[in-house]
């Protein structure tokens, strides 16, 4: 049995349901701009040394939480663990992102492709969850998160990080059978991935979709969201995740929030090229909204991010069913004091407005 949540502020939220303050939580909160990650890092080696040992694992999910009121944790891995679960060799060159040593270009890459085994292949990742939720003991949620079928498949095909992911936009024009073989089965791993989390205690779930805005609308529809509306239905009907929350985020992808709601997903993180307020109208009321702050505001005086701040806030109104980030990961060189300047921010000013 697992101890009873003493703030559930996101899954309310989540739920659309009414709440004392806006629950907040940083996109990236345990990573590098934070000196006692850097230490952890450090002392575990490499970044996937840290993310498969699960009591360091846990170590740095937990830091951020000990300086900040924040509203929930979130599992520290990656998103690229299951291509590395796949076979594709993944590291992380010093400063210069991700690298594989396997990309997949030809149909027989991709043919050797299998779903990976959750409770083998990708143990490190649920018990670093088992781990992390009992040594939360209920203070805040845990979230558990996947890259989508397509950013996925990006850095696959890619082979590494890149401004336009040319070659595997590529891959979708002059192959685009082998595109969809890719994202097939990119979808039942990333929903086995979501279900295992689940199972192994993640209280909501959230999908990367990092390179949707990449695509034009209708590439978007063919390549981005109907796998993301895959991964939805899979996990509606999957007895382990079928009540855990699922936030999908496609970034620069402000367009397609109508679209994306009717997935029936709970809640859309927005990035910052759209006002919350005109966000809340495409989508109807259907879903719950996480964001939306440009991260380069926390670069900015604390008066600066304060006033930013209550202009997010202002923007969802009072209404239910706001969820305070960023409208995309912190950066490294982000002063800690500036995220305290945030937090405390968001929960004193949607007090007052609740109030009025
Ligand atoms: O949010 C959190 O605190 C949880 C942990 C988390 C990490 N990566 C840790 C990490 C999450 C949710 C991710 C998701 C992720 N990873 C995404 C999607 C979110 C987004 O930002 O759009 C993507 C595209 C990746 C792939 C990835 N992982 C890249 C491109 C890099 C290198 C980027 C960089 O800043 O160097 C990583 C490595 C990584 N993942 C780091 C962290 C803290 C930095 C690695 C280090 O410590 O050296």
């Amino acid at each position: 049995m697992s101890a009873p949540l003493k703030n559930d502020r996101l899954l309310r939220a989540l739920r659309r349901e009414p709440v004392d303050t806006t629950p907040v939580w940083v996109m990236r909160q345990a990573g590098r701009y934070l000196p006692e990650y850097r230490a952890t890092r450090a002392k575990a080696g490499s970044f996937m040394a840290l993310a498969q040992n699960p009591e360091l694992a846990c170590e740095v999910t937990l830091q951020p939480l000990e300086r900040y009121e924040l509203d929930a944790a979130i599992l520290f891995s990656d998103i690229l663990t299951i291509p590395d679960a796949m076979g594709l060799g993944l590291s992380f060159a010093q400063g210069e992102g991700p690298q594989f040593a396997h990309p997949v270009r030809t149909r027989a890459d991709v043919e050797r492709l299998g779903v990976p085994d959750m409770e083998s292949e990708l143990r490190y990742v649920m018990d670093a969850m088992r781990v992390v939720r009992r040594e939360l003991a209920g203070r805040v949620p845990l979230i558990g998160f996947s890259g989508s079928p397509w950013t996925l498949a990006c850095y696959m095909v890619e082979g590494q990080g890149s401004r336009d992911f040319a070659t595997a936009k590529a891959m979708c024009w002059s192959d685009p059978a082998l595109a969809h073989t890719l994202l097939e089965t990119l979808a039942r791993s990333v929903a086995a991935y979501l279900s295992a989390q689940a199972a192994a205690g993640a209280q909501a779930l959230m999908i990367f979709d990092t390179w949707g805005g990449l695509l034009a609308p209708s590439a978007f529809r063919e390549f981005s969201l109907r796998y993301l509306a895959h991964v939805v239905t899979a996990l509606k009907s999957d007895m382990r995740a079928r009540d855990i929350p699922l936030i999908l985020f496609s970034k620069g992808a402000s367009a397609h929030l109508y679209e994306m709601a009717q997935t029936g997903c709970a809640a859309l993180g927005v990035d910052w090229t759209i006002d919350l307020a005109d966000a809340r109208n495409a989508v109807k009321g259907k879903v719950a909204l996480q964001g939306n702050l440009d991260p380069a505001v926390l670069r900015a005086s604390p008066e600066v991010i304060r006033r930013e701040v209550r202009r997010v806030l202002d923007s969802y109104g009072n209404h239910p069913g706001h969820v305070f980030n960023l409208g995309h990961g912190i950066t490294p060189e982000v002063d800690p004091e500036h995220v305290k300047v945030l937090i405390d921010e968001v929960h004193a000013y949607s007090r007052v407005l609740r109030a009025a």
